[in-house]
């Protein structure tokens, strides 16, 4: 989704903010642009396509700026559409992350009263609405225009004639980083590491002004916010020697897991689930990789706490979900700001439910509407293939329903010693990868492909086949290995190849029964096997070996095979694996 930044201090504007604009890349834009003022004069460069070696020597000389990268909601990328907008004088600039939902009638109303518009975007209308209550004074012009909208916004405003920036925010993410003499706001962290670790999470309702000597916030009056650290450090969003921050995310699975472990499991589990343990029935919402991670987690909830636990997707639930009396909700949501996961949450709130946020970004807008909040402590996650923050999310998981379970203690040590042993476990699996990159070389000559699997299987089938297709572009689909003959047995064939997830458990002979039916419908079939497993290799074209665990913890170890697979055959393509296409990072428009 777009990135935001504004700078204002004693660099060069323009550099500061092209070089945060890269850390931003990530989050995926078709188009960028800046605006930096310059004397008295706004100076604005604006280009479609990716930010590249641009450089602006000469070309700009202030020290306060905004820029922007975009991803096309309203209008196609092009140069016209690209932010910052200005307003009619040329004297104001904008720059927006968000949806107005009401800009179709807000454009007609400023057109009628002579307003020319100049792009297809609908973050145009707030550069004209500010430019319509301004008198001299920036932030009070953005209060009042921001009065006008509907939808969600996080913006950036500059006016030539003026001292400062003002930003706002509501329903998208905006932070602020408090640097020695200067100051930067981003919508995320990893914009502002650089320059600051020190950092203010707005809120939304708020507008915040930011002056070479200080900021201001307002909302509704004048307020204060805490100044928080980051513990993250620019290195640990660097590639640090990796050809793709994919590859090294899943190489960063086993330190996740003893972050996580280190965090929660100092001695025994000192993880506070007290507010769950009276809840008779869990609703996950979550989106993408957080529901997969949601579906594990219902197998381990209702297997290990005999607590029954649905799943729903976060942008379905919100048409006429009912929930149990008593429910717990978990929002999943690795950049806690995913706007269909924050809306759901929302909802059950509303519906008197008590919400669990489980994400990995201290003070991101999830753990605002959650009553209470778990961190799933995985670092910075670049690549928008969510790797590592997958299997941060599943140890939490697990903690919790460990914690919630009424299993005898010695048990329950056992299943905690056995997490602590999965570091090693997960490293081992990386003595494999040069077989799996070999296997992926040949996976990268199809275009179909099926993964499937039963009870913990399955959610680990539907994982690793939207990894696929999400970075190699092949079509891969996920299935319970049961349902393949009730129709897409008629896809099945020689073109097709399956990957078959095979745990050893009590789904084990039953998955070699249907692994037979594949081949009699002449797909390949690629087995994800125990290394103690002597009987697969008679039933399958190839076997990966997954170093041994306990059934219900192999979702990690099948699934880190899963995304080397995935980044592997995406690399034998071609494909640009950290940035796939059309896609966003982080989600924030519903
Ligand atoms: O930040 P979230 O966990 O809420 O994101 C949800 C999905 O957008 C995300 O998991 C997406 O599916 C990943 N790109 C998949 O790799």
């Amino acid at each position: 989704m777009c990135g935001i930044v504004g700078y204002c201090g004693f660099r060069k504007a323009e550099e500061v903010i092209i070089s945060s604009l890269k850390r931003l890349e990530y989050r995926g834009y078709d188009s960028w642009g800046l605006a930096v003022r310059d004397g008295n004069e706004l100076k604005i460069f604006r280009s479609v396509g990716n930010i590249g070696s641009a450089d602006f020597t000469g070309h700009f000389s202030g020290n306060m700026g905004i820029g922007h990268t975009r991803w096309a909601t309203h209008g196609k990328p092009s140069e016209k559409n690209a932010h910052p907008h200005t307003d009619c004088t040329g004297k104001l600039a904008v720059v927006h992350n968000g949806i107005i939902s009401n800009f179709q009638t807000l454009k007609e109303e400023l057109s009628d009263r002579g307003h020319v518009f100049r792009s297809d975007t609908d973050t145009e209308v707030i550069a004209h609405l500010i430019e319509e209550n301004y008198s001299g004074d920036l932030k009070t012009a953005v209060i009042r225009a921001i009065k006008r909208l509907n939808g969600s916004y996080a913006i950036v405003a500059i006016h030539s004639e003026g001292e400062s920036l003002v930003a706002c925010r509501y329903k998208s993410p905006l932070i602020l980083g408090v640097g020695d003499e200067e100051l930067i706001i981003a919508s995320d962290v990893p914009a502002l590491l650089d320059y600051t670790n020190r950092v203010v999470y707005l809120d939304d309702g708020d507008v915040i002004e930011l002056k070479k000597d200080g900021y201001s916030i307002w909302n509704g009056k004048e307020t204060t916010r805490s100044v928080e650290s980051i513990p993250w450090s620019i290195e640990d969003a660097e590639k640090g020697g990796y050809e793709h921050f994919m590859l090294k995310e899943i190489h960063e699975a086993p330190g996740v897991i003893e972050n996580n472990l280190a965090e929660y499991v100092p001695r025994d589990i000192e993880l506070d689930v007290s507010f769950a343990e009276e809840v008779d029935a869990i609703t996950v919402v979550a989106c993408g990789t957080s529901y997969h991670a949601g579906l594990v987690g219902r197998y381990v909830f209702e297997n290990l706490a005999q607590i029954p636990v649905r799943v729903e997707y976060a942008s379905e639930f919100v048409y006429g979900s009912f929930l149990q009396r008593n429910s717990l909700v978990m929002g999943i949501t690795q950049s806690g700001e995913t706007a269909d996961t924050l809306e759901a949450m929302k909802r059950a709130k509303k519906m008197g439910s008590k919400v669990l946020a489980i994400t990995n970004v201290l003070g991101s807008s999830a753990t605002r509407v959650a009553d209470y909040v778990i961190y799933s402590r995985a670092g910075p996650e670049i690549s928008v293939a969510a790797t590592k923050s997958f299997i941060a999310q599943l140890v939490v998981l697990y903690l919790i329903a460990i914690e919630l379970s009424s299993i005898p203690l010695s048990e329950k040590r056992k299943l905690i010693d056995e997490l602590k042993m999965l570091p090693g476990t997960v490293q081992s699996i990386f003595q494999y990868e040069s077989e799996i990159a070999s296997l992926s070389e040949w996976i990268s000559e199809y275009e179909n492909m099926m993964y499937v699997g039963r009870g913990y299987g399955y959610p680990v089938a539907l994982e690793g086949a939207l990894k696929m297709k999400e970075i190699s572009y092949i079509h891969a689909e996920g299935y319970p290995a049961g349902e393949l003959k009730h129709g897409p047995f008629a896809l099945l064939g020689e073109r097709t190849p399956v990957i078959a997830i095979l745990i050893p458990d009590d789904s084990y002979s039953i998955m070699l029964s249907n692994i037979k039916e594949m081949k009699a419908r002449d797909s390949p079939v690629i087995a994800l096997a125990d290394e103690n497993d002597t009987e697969v290799e008679k039933y399958v074209d190839r076997v990966i070996r997954i170093p041994s665990t306990r059934s219900i913890l192999a979702p990690i170890t099948y699934s880190i095979v899963l995304q080397l697979l995935a980044y592997y055959t995406a690399k034998a393509r071609g494909c640009e694996i950290d940035r796939p296409r059309n896609l966003a990072k982080s989600v924030t428009v519903e």
